[in-house]
Parts: structure tokens; C-alpha cells; sequence
């Protein structure tokens, strides 16, 4: 399989991984052919991108990061967290854990390296999926730095809620197009301290996870807010929930640009180790991030372009690639390159046609 921008899908190929929507809803299954309608529906709802079958590359296999039925689930409990704060109930917070316990045990079995957080980059209203998708990296952080199993529900049920403060604040302010007057901005540093005096109120839930949103936009060199901490000052669990909020956040659409990609927000975060983020959580999320996924389109230096095949541990800019085209023309047969054998040959574009 291998993964295509849609205005590139050609009519007639088969979908290889069923795509679900924001909301966690399958919106086509697997196995279908793509016709012109699809397609167009697709691009209605924000999809951007799709695995299709390529017999060339039937043996990449796709990054496993939820089963769809705990997506459901966890779309679903973001939204009826929303519900109880609207309408000033308590939260259910044993089902809370239960949803952030599946998500662990799907993660724990899954694949070593995060490829692919969702398939819909789509923006929503409360971003639903930036939650969702947040707390699954920060879980594989949490996974990483050897957290313990009530560490994690703790870890997930903060970051799951990080953004709940943003409920308090115009939507015309979060959705603004262009750029934020200070007051604007002003009012949107306010979302941690909202968010953590709603989560407060919530004693079943525990201080910590009220602390995760209070602190997810502190940094490490004390340039945050709204307190300013600096260090191990913040606590571990704010630390790796900025971690996961800012690659999120970058690789996704928002109301005023398009979704970054994966390799870009890597660059980005790796660039701040030791400036806005922790440097041994950064390790460890260097490690664990696929930045050129399984199915990806990559261009080589060479001038051969080609997918992903493989992920390399350890070596998120080096996985293993199979060339199909030198230039415009195909390569028959296609050649496979483990990069950290080839070290002259580099990855200098992502083109997914
Ligand atoms: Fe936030």
C-alpha cells in the first residue's frame, strides 16, 4: 500500500486502510474502489490523503496506531466530556480511565514507531481530534519514558482534557484567520487556568490531570504560560503533554493554514530540545516518531522517486524506501534502499502521487 494526496487518486484504485472521519466515524471501508464521487466526497470532508493497494508495495505494512472501535470511543468521550462542562455536571471519570486504559493496551501492542496519527488533517470546532490525537503521543511518550500503568491514566486523562479551557473562549477568537490582536492573544492564554480550575472541580479526576492543562504551555527555558515555569519546576506529565500538543498542533489543518508535515514538525521540535522542551523527552520522541511514515512518497538525491517500505528504530530520517520511478520514468525492476547503507543518498522531498 502506499499512501496518495487524493487529486492524484486515479478512478478505479483500491482503498488499503478504511478512512475515518474527525469524529472517529469510518467513512469508507477498506477495499472499495475509488470512483470520481469518492473522491470528491473525500475532498468535501477534508481528507487530504488515502492508502491505496500498489502490488508494488504489498508488503508495507501500515502503522497501527488505535483499533477504530477505541477511536470511536475516545471521540466519543471527548464529546460527552464537553456535554458535562457545558452543562455544569461532574464528569464520569471511571469511564475516562477505562477509554485511556484500552488506549494504552492497543499502543502497548502495537508498533514501536507512531506513524500516522489520523487520517482526516480536518479542523474542528473544539478539536475533538487534536485531543484525541495528542494523547496518543503523549501516551507513546509516556510508554517510552517507562511510566507505570496508573502514571499513563493519569498522563492521558490530563492530556485528553489540556484544551478543555478553550470551551471558555469565543470561537470567532479561536478560529480567527488572521493574525490575533493582543488582547485576543491575551485572552487565549488564559485557556490553561480555565481549563484547570473546570478540571478542579472534578475531585474523582485527581490535581494531576487538572496540573497537565494548568501547565501544557509552560516551556522548559521558562518563556511559557501562564506561570512561567522553568525546568522540572513544571511537572513531567506538562512537559510531555507539550511535547505531544505542539506535533500535534503542527501536523494538522488549522482555520488559517494547511497541515505541516510530519519531518517539518520533527525538525521543529528537535530544534527546541533544551529550549521549549525537556531534551530526554525529545530523545525519546526522536526515537519513537515515524517522520517519513510506512507508504510515504519520498524523492531520493539520486532523482529516483519511490515509498517507504520499512522504519528503521532509532533512525526516523533513514527508513528503508523501494524506488519506482527515475524521474518520470518507471524503474523496472524497482530497487529497494536500507538508507543507513546508502549514507550519500538522501531524502529530499515528500511527493505523494
Ligand atoms: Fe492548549
Amino acid at each position: 500500500m502506499r499512501l496518495v494526496n487524493v487529486n492524484y487518486v486515479s478512478e478505479g484504485a483500491v482503498l488499503a486502510q478504511p478512512v475515518i472521519d474527525s469524529m472517529g466515524r469510518t467513512l469508507l471501508q477498506s477495499g472499495i474502489k475509488l470512483t470520481e464521487a469518492y473522491v470528491q466526497r473525500l475532498r468535501r470532508l477534508g481528507v487530504d490523503e488515502v492508502f491505496i493497494e500498489d502490488s508494488q508495495l504489498d508488503d508495507v505494512e501500515p502503522h497501527i496506531t488505535l483499533r477504530p472501535r477505541t477511536r470511536e470511543q475516545a471521540y466519543e468521550t471527548v464529546k460527552s466530556i464537553r456535554h458535562c462542562i457545558e452543562s455544569n455536571r461532574l464528569l464520569q471519570v471511571e469511564n475516562l480511565r477505562s477509554v485511556i486504559q484500552r488506549m494504552i493496551s492497543d499502543l502497548v501492542g502495537g508498533n514501536e514507531v507512531l506513524g500516522y496519527l489520523s487520517d482526516v488533517k480536518g479542523y474542528d470546532e473544539y478539536t475533538f481530534h487534536h485531543s484525541v490525537n495528542s494523547t496518543i503521543l503523549a501516551l507513546v511518550l509516556g510508554v517510552h519514558c517507562r511510566l507505570k500503568e496508573g502514571s499513563l491514566i493519569e498522563l492521558g486523562l490530563g492530556t485528553l482534557m489540556h484544551d478543555i479551557g478553550k470551551l471558555k473562549i469565543p470561537m470567532e477568537i479561536l478560529n480567527k484567520a488572521g493574525p490575533l490582536t493582543p488582547e485576543e492573544f491575551n485572552e487565549i492564554k488564559q485557556h490553561p487556568a480555565y481549563g484547570f480550575e473546570i478540571l478542579r472541580k472534578n475531585s474523582d479526576l485527581g490535581l494531576v490531570a487538572a496540573h497537565v492543562a494548568l501547565q501544557h504551555q509552560e516551556r522548559w527555558d521558562g518563556s511559557g504560560y501562564p506561570r512561567g515555569l522553568k525546568g522540572d519546576k513544571i511537572h513531567e506529565y506538562g512537559r510531555i503533554a507539550a511535547v505531544a500538543d505542539v506535533y500535534e498542533a503542527l501536523t494538522s489543518k488549522r482555520s488559517y493554514r494547511n497541515a505541516g508535515q510530519p519531518y517539518e514538525a520533527y525538525e521543529y521540535i528537535l530544534a527546541h530540545a533544551g529550549v521549549y522542551f525537556e531534551p530526554k523527552i525529545i530523545d525519546v520522541f526522536a526515537k519513537h516518531i515515524a517522520i517519513y511514515p510506512n507508504g510515504y512518497g519520498v524523492a531520493l538525491s539520486n532523482g529516483q522517486r519511490g515509498n517507504v517500505v520499512k522504519q528503521n528504530i532509532g533512525y526516523p530520517s533513514r527508513p528503508c524506501v523501494r524506488m519506482l520511478f527515475q524521474g518520470d520514468e518507471p524503474l523496472n525492476p524497482p530497487i529497494d534502499y536500507n538508507l543507513p547503507e546508502h549514507p550519500s543518498l538522501l531524502i529530499v522531498g515528500v511527493e505523494n502521487k
